[in-house]
């Protein structure tokens, strides 16, 4: 796993649609693993930018979210088909039979959760997954205690989970689905590339406990220590609470890689 700090909140979104952005056009047929949230928000809005100022090119990408809720049909505003359509997809001109999310409308969840993992290995795998953190260490809705080695399937969302989405459900928790489908940690896992994108104070512990150990189903975020190509990019207010930080500075200057990153920064 590798690590790299931007100084703050818009650099990160910057340098995420960045590495998105030279994923599509290393590869303009690339298959990409996308997550929602407020962090998204603003990557979405640089790859839109990218789209019209520089003819940044979709067309022949596919795409796989993470999850949705269950019980919310894709035209509910509050629905993850809605958040994709409206930051990114109606923006960038994909084809919506090359874009899928699973369907929390499905009668039976657990074959949608099979048909979707069947679905991401006919496409060929995903090529390059990003990832946000929730603030009790999930990756998807993988919540505490999911296998690590889960599938896609249903999930009961945690009573944290619900808190810190209210804000799309009047900020009602008990108004958020109890419900959702996730893509398993497992068939995360199995991306060929994960960037991990993860901004703010409100997610510096859970960082400090994901980068730093142990791995536990508690916190399905550490299980990204058994991937071998993991970049996690936080911010600085992200970063605040973690011990290893003259590691982290240390591999900052000497680490090709992250030296490189450091360049798209400027
Ligand atoms: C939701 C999504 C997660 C995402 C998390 C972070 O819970 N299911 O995939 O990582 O939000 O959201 P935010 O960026 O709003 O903190």
């Amino acid at each position: 796993m590798k690590v790299f700090l931007c100084p703050n909140r818009t650099d990160l979104a910057r340098l995420t649609a960045t590495l998105l952005a030279e994923q599509i056009s290393r590869k303009p047929n690339s298959v990409l693993g996308l997550a929602t949230g407020r962090t998204m928000e603003a990557v979405y809005a640089h790859l839109v930018q990218r789209h019209r100022e520089d003819g940044l090119d979709f067309s022949g990408c596919t795409t796989f979210n993470l999850d949705e809720y269950v019980g919310l049909p894709a035209t509910d505003a509050r629905s993850y088909h809605a958040y994709m359509h409206t930051h990114l997809f109606q923006h960038v001109g994909i084809a919506p039979s090359r874009t899928h999310l699973p369907n929390g409308m499905a009668a039976d969840l657990a074959a949608e959760g099979q048909q979707y993992d069947a679905a991401i290995k006919a496409a060929g795998g995903i090529d390059l997954q990003l990832l946000g953190l929730g603030e009790n260490g999930h990756i998807g809705f993988n919540e505490p205690l999911s296998s690590l080695v889960s599938r896609t399937r249903p999930v009961v969302l945690a009573p944290e989970t619900r808190q810190q989405n209210a804000g799309l459900f009047d900020g009602n928790p008990e108004s958020v689905p109890p419900l959702a489908l996730t893509m398993g940690t497992g068939t995360i896992l199995e991306s060929r590339r994960i960037v991990l994108t993860v901004a703010g104070k409100a997610k510096a512990e859970m960082l400090r406990a994901v980068l730093e150990g142990p791995v536990t189903a508690q916190i399905s975020a550490s299980a990204l220590h058994f991937h071998t190509n993991c970049l996690v990019l936080a911010d600085e207010d992200a970063a605040s609470a973690l011990t290893i930080r003259p590691a982290l500075d240390h591999a900052l200057k000497h680490d090709p890689e992250l030296c490189a990153l450091h360049s798209l920064l400027t």
